[in-house]
């Protein structure tokens, strides 16, 4: 369980460019549930997700993970508890370290000790597994330097890394938005199978309404720092992507004619 409480978030506090991001931003997400988060540039999206994982410190609120306060815990020390996949393909894993070096980094999440890099047998034949699951051949290139795989390889393995140890929810903030729409539904599907197979809690951000609505079992709203729309059960599931962009319109107050991308 994540319970994220009147979240308050200014950055630049008393300067021209202070920007109140969070504005009491509340949303409670049940153990195994699964999250997608809409919500246009600058909702605070991202804001919340780094609130989550400890990246910035609100102002106020509470936030909770499980039954422990985490509000004012630093990111290391939630390591443990938090998982994360980034938009960008080059931010989640290390593109001068093999792909086994790599997993064992990730082995050692949230660990004070051990930030070692050499790989036993038995963890060698555990990678080796995990990769095979992606069905990309990867478990075949275990030595070979994370730098030259594509974008979606890396995604899919930061996927990897970020379910091979458990934790309490796994963040992942338009983390298809940089590929190509082919690599993306892959990515999408492994995330699926990845967030069934470990029953995790997750949340994911995406620009894609149609995203939105296909993966997950609930869809938040971000706007101005607050969830304006929480759908889920038998009301998403009769929802159309057309139906979640009249109501986007709404809470914006004026037509999108910009993001071609929202529809999906
Ligand atoms: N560390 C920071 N320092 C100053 N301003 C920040 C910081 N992080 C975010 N912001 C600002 O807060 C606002 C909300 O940003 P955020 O990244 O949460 O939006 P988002 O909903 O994720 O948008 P996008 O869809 O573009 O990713 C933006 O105006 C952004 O510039
Ligand atoms: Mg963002």
């Amino acid at each position: 369980m994540m319970r994220a409480d009147n979240l308050q978030k200014t950055f630049n506090p008393g300067t021209p460019v202070e920007n109140h991001v969070l504005r009491g931003m509340s949303l409670t997400i049940e153990t195994g549930q699964f999250v997608t988060v809409i919500g246009s540039n600058g909702a605070g999206k991202s804001t919340l997700l780094n609130a989550i994982s400890g990246d910035i410190q609100p102002d106020s609120g509470r936030l909770f993970i499980d039954q422990q306060d985490v509000t004012r815990m630093g990111a290391w020390q939630r390591a443990k508890l938090v998982a994360r996949v980034f938009q960008d393909p080059m931010a989640g894993t290390c593109e001068g370290l093999s792909i086994e070096e790599n997993l064992a980094l990730a082995w050692q999440r949230g660990e004070k000790r051990g930030l070692g890099l050499a790989v036993k047998k038995a963890q060698r034949e555990l990678f080796r597994d995990k990769l095979a699951t992606l069905k990309l051949g990867l478990e075949n290139r275990l030595s070979d330097r994370m730098g030259l795989l594509s974008g979606g390889q890396r995604q899919a393995i930061s996927l990897l890394m970020a379910s091979l140890r458990p934790s309490r929810i796994l963040l992942l903030d338009e983390h298809t938005a940089a590929l190509d729409p082919k690599t993306a539904a892959f990515v999408l599907e492994l995330t699926d199978q990845i967030v069934r197979d470990n029953k995790l809690t997750a949340l994911m951000v995406t620009h894609s309404m149609r995203q939105a609505l296909d993966h997950g079992d609930r869809t938040v709203m971000l706007h101005q720092g607050q969830v304006v729309l929480d759908v889920s059960g038998e009301t998403r599931r009769q929802m159309q992507v057309a139906d979640l962009l009249s109501m986007f319109e709404k809470t914006r107050g004026e037509v999108i004619d910009d993001d071609a991308l929202l529809l999906g």
